[in-house]
């Protein structure tokens, strides 16, 4: 059986991979974002993580517009990402375990979950930034299982719905053969909008609400309709329903490790959340 570990939810903005490549994560502007990982890192080591579950959303690299799942998984034995248009260097391919992959994919339809799956699936920053934070060495030790959530093309996911997948993800996780330790990782949000007149917009008090619903009320956060998230957290804030999908598949009680919230890092409000099972 596998052990989750927790779950490390971070936003996953191009910009920050732009600023590790550029090496200015000192600089004043990008010092209170990164300042708040050495520690996450601290607590990860500790735990010591075979396989990461990457919830993220793709932009248009994997996917787009004209074909747009509503929940994929990935079941490839490696990841390759590429750029999809912010300029940030692709990072070494990712390896994949498609037998944990498959017992996902397996559990996740028995609950009437109707995925994608993808046996070829290139990542994009939502994916490569978030690991990069985390493992700043890289991260050849790790496996992956990608899970892409559509937080982009309406109609999206309702959150109540997410919160159930992430449930039946983490079923498959317990039940699964091999003694692994599995790290969640949740990419995206928090508030940001990127076009349009509310471009800019951010929305502390309901990033506020979010990060503490997390820790041991996601279902909250399931009485929002996907157009009041919008509303809320701007357009890309939509970005919540990874780190609900995030905290379903973690389950259980749960004790906040670390937080650290700063606007903005590029247009959005940037967190870092990370949890442990009690
Ligand atoms: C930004 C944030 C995102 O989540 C993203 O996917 C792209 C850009 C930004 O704030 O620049
Ligand atoms: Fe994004």
């Amino acid at each position: 059986m596998s052990n989750i570990i927790g779950s490390v939810s971070t936003s996953h903005i191009p910009a920050i991979g732009a600023a590790i490549a550029r090496g200015v994560t000192e600089e004043a502007y990008w010092k209170p974002f990164f300042d708040a990982f050495p520690p996450a890192r601290t607590w990860l080591t500790a735990r010591k993580p075979d396989v990461v579950v990457v919830v993220y959303n793709d932009h248009g690299l994997n996917f787009f517009l004209d074909k747009m799942p509503t929940f994929a998984i990935g079941a490839a034995a490696e990841y390759r990402s590429e750029d999809e248009g912010w300029g940030i260097p692709p990072q070494k391919a990712t390896r994949g375990i498609p037998e944990l992959s498959w017992a996902i994919i397996e559990q996740v339809v028995e609950d009437e979950f109707d995925v994608t799956t993808c046996q070829e699936m290139l990542v994009d920053h939502a994916c490569t930034v978030p690991l990069q934070l985390l493992w700043p060495e890289g991260w050849d030790d790790i496996r992956i299982v990608p899970v892409a959530i559509n937080t982009v093309q309406h109609p999206l996911p309702s959150a109540a719905r997410c919160l159930k997948f992430g449930q039946s993800i983490g079923k498959a996780l317990r039940a699964y053969k091999e003694d692994l330790n599995i790290l969640v990782a949740s990419t995206g949000g928090l508030s940001h909008q990127l076009e349009g007149e509310r471009a800019g917009f951010l929305n502390p008090h309901f990033d506020d609400l979010c990060l503490n619903a997390l820790i041991n009320k996601p279902e909250l956060l399931t009485k929002y309709t996907t157009h009041e998230i919008v509303e809320l957290a701007g357009s890309q804030g939509a970005e919540i329903l990874n780190w609900i999908v995030g905290r379903g598949v973690m389950g259980g009680e749960a004790r906040e490790v670390l937080r650290n919230y700063h606007i903005p890092i590029s247009n959005t409000a940037a967190a870092l959340q990370v949890l442990e099972p009690v």
